[in-house]
Parts: C-alpha cells; sequence; structure tokens
C-alpha cells in the first residue's frame, strides 16, 4: 500500500489566544508556552460533512483518481451531527462513490488505525485503492466555559488516497484503557424504562496524565517499529506527530535525540483536530514539496482510551 495523494480543509474562522482571552480567564501568555498555540481554525457556518468530503475530493484530485475507482472509504472520526448515517456514507453519496464505507473512532489516533485497516484490506486482496478521511469538529466537544480544555483544540478534515505498493514498512497499534483521564459522555433519547440516572457531560481531560502517557506512547511506538525494522533514529528523514501540543512534541523529539528540522508542525495555527491533524500535516508538508521519493516518514498519534499508534512508511 502506498499514499498517492493527500487533501485537507480547515474552516475559516480563526480564534486567537487574544480572543479566547475576551470571554475566559486566560491569555497567549499562558496558552503559547505550555502548548505551543497561537491560533486555531474554528468551524462556524460549515458543515464538517461538506469539509470531509471536500478534502476527499482533493485527496482524489491530487491522486489523478476518480471517485468509481474506490474499493473502499475509511472515515475517521469522534463525533459529528449525525448518530446514523455514517460520515463515510454522506462522503460517498457527496463525491459520487459508490464502494463500500465505514467509519471508525479511535480518536486521535484514528489515521494511523485507519491506514492499519486499509493494509489488511490490501494485503488480504481485497481492494485496489482506499480513500481515508479524518473530519473532526473538537470544538463542539468542549465547554467554552472550561479554559483548561477548549484554547487546546481546533477543527478540519484530511484525507489521503491508498493504492497497491509496499510503502508501509510497519505499523504499531497499542491501546491501555484509563476511560476517566479523557471523556466526554452524552444522554442519549429518553425511553418509558430509563431508571438509571445520566447526564451529559463536555470533553474532560486530566492534563499531566495524558501528556505524561502521550509522550510514553508515542516514543514507545515508534522506538518498537524502529528496532522491529532495525532502524535507526536518523535513518528516518520526517516524524509526522499528532498536533496536540508542542511541549509534548519536544518531548518526543528529546527521546529520540532527533532535530527540530525532521519534526514539522502546524500545532501553531491548528491546535488539536484530533484524528485530523496527522493527514492534515500530511498534507501540508506534501504540498510544500518537503518530501522527496524515497523518504522515510514516522507517523504517530495518540489519544482519548487511552489508544495510540505508530506507522513508518517510505515516501
Ligand atoms: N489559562 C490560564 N490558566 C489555566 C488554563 C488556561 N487556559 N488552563 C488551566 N489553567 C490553570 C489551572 O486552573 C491551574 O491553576 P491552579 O494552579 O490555580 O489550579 C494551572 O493553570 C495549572 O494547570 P495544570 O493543568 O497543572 O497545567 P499544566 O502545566 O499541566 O498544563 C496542559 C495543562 C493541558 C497544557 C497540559 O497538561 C497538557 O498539554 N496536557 C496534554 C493535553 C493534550 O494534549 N490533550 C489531548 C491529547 S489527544
Amino acid at each position: 500500500m502506498k499514499i498517492i495523494g493527500t487533501g485537507s480543509v480547515l474552516p475559516k474562522k480563526i480564534v486567537t489566544n487574544d480572543m479566547l482571552s475576551e470571554f475566559l480567564d486566560t491569555s497567549d501568555a499562558w496558552i503559547y508556552p505550555r502548548t505551543g498555540i497561537k491560533y486555531r481554525h474554528v468551524i462556524s457556518d460549515e458543515k464538517l460533512e461538506d469539509m470531509a468530503a471536500e478534502a476527499a475530493r482533493k485527496a482524489l484530485e491530487d491522486a489523478g483518481m476518480k471517485p468509481e475507482e474506490l474499493d473502499l472509504i475509511i472515515c475517521s472520526n469522534v463525533v459529528n451531527e449525525y448518530i446514523t448515517p455514517s460520515l463515510s456514507c454522506i462522503i460517498q453519496g457527496a463525491i459520487g462513490a459508490s464502494c463500500p464505507c465505514l467509519d471508525i473512532n479511535c480518536a486521535c489516533a484514528g489515521f494511523i488505525y485507519a491506514l492499519d485497516i486499509a493494509e489488511s484490506h490490501f494485503q488480504a486482496g481485497k481492494v485496489k485503492n482506499v480513500l481515508i478521511v479524518c473530519a473532526e469538529e473538537p470544538s463542539r466537544m468542549t465547554s467554552w466555559k472550561d479554559r483548561s480544555v477548549c484554547v487546546l483544540f481546533g477543527d478540519g478534515a484530511g484525507a489521503a488516497v491508498l493504492t497497491a505498493g509496499d510503502n508501509i514498512k510497519g505499523i504499531k497499534l497499542s491501546a491501555a484503557s484509563a476511560t476517566d483521564k479523557l471523556y466526554q459522555k452524552r444522554v442519549l433519547e429518553p425511553t418509558p424504562y430509563i431508571t438509571k440516572e445520566e447526564e451529559s457531560i463536555p470533553l474532560q481531560m486530566k492534563g499531566q496524565d495524558v501528556f505524561k502517557f502521550a509522550v510514553k506512547a508515542s516514543s514507545g511506538d515508534i522506538k518498537f517499529l524502529l528496532d522491529k525494522l532495525g532502524l535507526k533514529a536518523d535513518d528516518v528523514n520526517w516524524y509526522l506527530l499528532h498536533q496536540a501540543n508542542m511541549r509534548i512534541i519536544n518531548s518526543i523529539r528529546d527521546f529520540l535525540d532527533q532535530p527540530a528540522e525532521k519534526f514539522p508542525t502546524n500545532v501553531e495555527s491548528h491546535g488539536n483536530s484530533s484524528s485530523a491533524s496527522c493527514p492534515i500535516l500530511l498534507d501540508e508538508c506534501s504540498k510544500k514539496g518537503m518530501f522527496k521519493p524515497g523518504d522515510i516518514l514516522a507517523l504517530s498519534a495518540f489519544g482519548a482510551g487511552f489508544i495510540s499508534g505508530a506507522v513508518i512508511l517510505e515516501w
């Protein structure tokens, strides 16, 4: 399997740290040094499904592929306005594809998990071309009165088109259940029979526990793959890490003892866009012409669950 096209879409509304301090007891002086975030793109009048379909169209155009050539669409999404049908079904219709499609919820690690599912389909000989779309609106999950959470996130969609090839060198998936560290709950429709107490709770986060897990899991997943493939950290040309927090990225970089130039970032201008973060960064770097054929890329992401995953691939 190999990536032959990428695309991404961001909402037009830009929210700076100073804009947040107009209604929250926060400041750029607090947010930037702790997170590396200066501003983020937040959905206003856009629909997430439209952004997802647009990212998909861009990736198909980049790949020079028609929607009818797709054999599978995988959409990674934590939440959107539709409970059902799945976002992948909506994307399928919007882009004019006719292949099977499925959604996954693997939190911020969704792109890596989607790559693993796609790779399994290629290895089983079930597909020739696959589209992955990661579309997320975490701004709709947080309470905008909770300064410790809402400042961290931004919205967006990223997509990748995959075709046959042997460019995926290894994928490592991990999970360590810790459901009280990062979670959101919602109340479903009432029935005449529900007797348990229920409440909707916006996204809750134990920031320092998430931070420690992120550094340990991401460093561990990448190291596992490097060892398995007989590679050294130096052999990787580019590290594309989940854009959650600049300090997490720097800690993983310290662990790998690699120069900052190998770690492209967009957390400064995007915030954490959950599973869309990796494919958006991949698309932005690809469109800047940063990757040469034969370059080795390591992608790694972590999120609620906890779950994490990494992939090493040849561009
Ligand atoms: N503005 C101003 N003050 C804030 C604030 C904000 N936006 N958010 C929290 N604070 C305050 C807290 O209330 C606390 O005040 P107190 O000491 O009076 O109680 C203080 O800042 C320190 O809070 P703390 O949570 O200990 O800060 P921290 O140094 O751990 O940094 C994070 C917080 C969230 C930046 C950090 O823990 C982190 O990055 N965690 C990982 C988050 C992440 O990546 N999540 C997504 C993973 S997919």
